[in-house]
């Protein structure tokens, strides 16, 4: 005890120097094996991606400020890499995992990611981020508690259960992305899955009379989806780590790479129930179903699936524009959300991002602001740290649309600075629903409505009690507007989260600079950051200062 009292201090020391982890709060230790296995999510035999043998990947769970060590074997006979979907990654864009920050793990290899979810409470997702790997799995729910002292705005449930759900291929992730290089569009998909299984294929059980919190995410690729229970309601409580006004909903629209934390009580006879997902704005609808079973059940599922909403645009924009914060509730800290005026604070600056899908050299690729992403031979912030000359420029992409059809293709980063805060306008002149996600930050959303954004749009902005989030929806021709704080040094991806558009092109990294150059700011680089590309057989001198 003394003896592991010495060493873990020293132990925590080594870890805040060299990896930016702070050592006054828990550590968490994870394995993880990523290996190909055979998977039959549609009853078919598909090579999946599974982590520990498991699909979808073993569950996260930490409390607010703990330290998360996640040492990733990659046993896969390609390169392979995980981003974390809305955590924060304060002052450590290190760890973020996108190709943009981070060299991807060689087949063979493993890489220690070091996250602390530094004030951060919530439900989120980690993923497989390089190449088109997020369509064969590899991906897990993530929950972070609130610390024991700080209150929650609700009774503690009786069991809190992670729903990952959204459209699937049965179709090889090779042959997918095959299809995107050679500059096709994919396919609709050939269904919807509820934790990795199909029709009926996931059962939760729960007691009569007892609430239950669901954290219900879109892992989809492609499109938004409807989640709803036969016979039952949901209240929702959490969006992205933020608490909510708890406005009782009969089904609710996910946007892909959203994330909603509902409860649900089971106030019904007790029988078997189903669980309904179906996609959303699509000509075709695909739906499926998993089974909430009560434990006194002796009946199965009957009765209709419950069917989703009809109407389009109209009630979806309605559902969103309910959901509120929780002015009184704590978020992550013990003091209430609402005591962040974020709606008083004067931006400085405004981006505006359009969505496009322009054809480039023949080929169907996707843009913001004209300019259609590439990935560059070496990770930008890596590039960025060791100043090589040529990976990228700041300002490579416009803040504001260039009018036009046309596009180009471009390792594209825009500057910001550190402590701005900025207003974003997501346009949307496309007839599809966009998902737009930002790492790094969550963001306000202030408003959103029908056709072009005009400055005299802020007329209609929710300057009180709009919800901190990091993935926003666009509805078709339509726009959506944010308020961040660039609290938040480092190298971070803007995407969209519909996994075909952002492989093709629509996203770019956001260059949030401080010219400090100090550890408060950004932590220095991990001693065991994999070099690749041009950053190969370079140095990385963790005590830069
Ligand atoms: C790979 O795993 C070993 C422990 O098995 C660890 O010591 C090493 O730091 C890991 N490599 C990286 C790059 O994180
Ligand atoms: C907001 O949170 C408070 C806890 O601070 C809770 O008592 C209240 O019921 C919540 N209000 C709504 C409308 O959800």
């Amino acid at each position: 005890m003394r003896d592991c009292r010495v060493l873990c201090f020293f132990i925590a020391l080594v870890l805040v120097f060299v990896h930016g982890v702070n050592g006054e709060d828990p550590y968490r230790f994870f394995t993880w094996k990523v290996t190909y296995g055979d998977i039959y999510p549609l009853g078919v035999k598909q090579q999946g991606i599974l982590i520990n043998g498991q699909f979808p990947g073993p569950q996260i769970d930490a409390v607010t400020n703990e330290n998360l060590v996640i040492n990733v074997f990659n046993y896969l006979r390609e390169p392979f890499l995980i981003s974390w979907n809305g955590i924060q990654q304060r002052r450590n864009s290190w760890q973020d995992g996108m190709y943009g920050t981070n060299c991807p793990i060689r087949q063979g290899k493993n890489f220690t990611y070091f996250i602390q979810v530094k004030d951060q409470i919530g439900s989120y997702f980690y993923f497989p981020s390089f190449g088109f790997q997020k369509a064969a799995g590899g991906f897990g729910g993530i929950r972070i508690w609130s610390r024991p002292k700080i209150p929650v705005p609700f009774p503690s449930p009786a069991g809190d259960f992670t729903i990952l759900a959204g459209d699937w291929y049965k179709t090889n992730q090779y042959i997918l992305r095959r299809l995107l290089d050679s500059g096709r569009n994919l396919p609709f998909p050939d269904g919807l899955l509820i934790n990795g299984r199909g029709w009926n294929g996931y059962t939760f059980t729960v007691d009569q009379g007892k609430t239950y919190r669901l954290r219900i995410s879109n892992v989809g690729l492609t499109t938004s989806i409807n989640f709803r229970i036969q016979g039952h309601k949901m209240k929702l409580i959490e969006v992205e780590g933020s608490h909510t006004l708890q406005n009782t909903y009969t089904s609710l629209d996910i946007h892909l790479g959203q994330t909603y934390s509902v409860l649900v009580t089971a106030d019904q006879p007790a029988q078997d129930y189903y669980i309904a997902v179906s996609t959303r704005f699509t000509a075709r609808v695909l739906t499926t179903t998993a089974i909430l079973h009560y434990s006194n059940s002796h009946n199965g599922v009957s009765g209709p699936i419950p069917v989703g909403p009809t109407t389009q645009i109209a009630s979806s924009l309605s559902q969103a524009r309910s959901i509120r914060w929780n002015l009184t509730a704590s978020g992550p800290r013990p003091n209430p959300q609402g005591s962040y005026h974020y709606g008083m604070i004067k931006t400085s600056r405004t981006i505006m991002l359009a969505n496009s899908a322009p054809y480039i050299n023949g080929k169907q690729r996707y843009a913001v602001n004209s300019v259609s992403y590439i990935p560059a031979d070496t990770p930008l912030k890596l590039a960025d740290y060791f100043n090589i000359q040529g990976v990228f420029s700041v300002g490579s992409i416009p803040s504001n649309p260039t009018g036009g059809n046309g596009g180009y293709l471009q390792t594209s980063v825009m500057g910001a600075n550190f402590r701005d805060y900025i207003e974003i306008v997501f346009q949307n002149w496309e007839d599809t629903v966009q998902s737009w996600h930002i790492d790094g930050h969550s963001f306000f959303v202030m408003g959103m409505d029908g056709g072009q954004w005009t400055p005299a749009s802020r007329a209609v902005y929710n300057l009180r009690d709009t919800v901190a989030r990091c993935t926003t929806q666009v509805y078709p021709r339509s726009w959506t507007a944010i308020y961040m704080a660039l609290d938040n040094v480092g190298m971070w991806n803007i995407r969209s989260e519909n996994w075909a558009r952002q492989y093709l092109g629509q996203q770019f990294y956001l260059r949030v600079y401080s010219p400090a150059n100090s550890w408060r700011d950004e932590y220095p680089i991990p001693k065991n950051a994999i070099l690749c590309g041009r950053a190969r057989g370079r140095h990385t001198r963790p005590f830069k200062k």
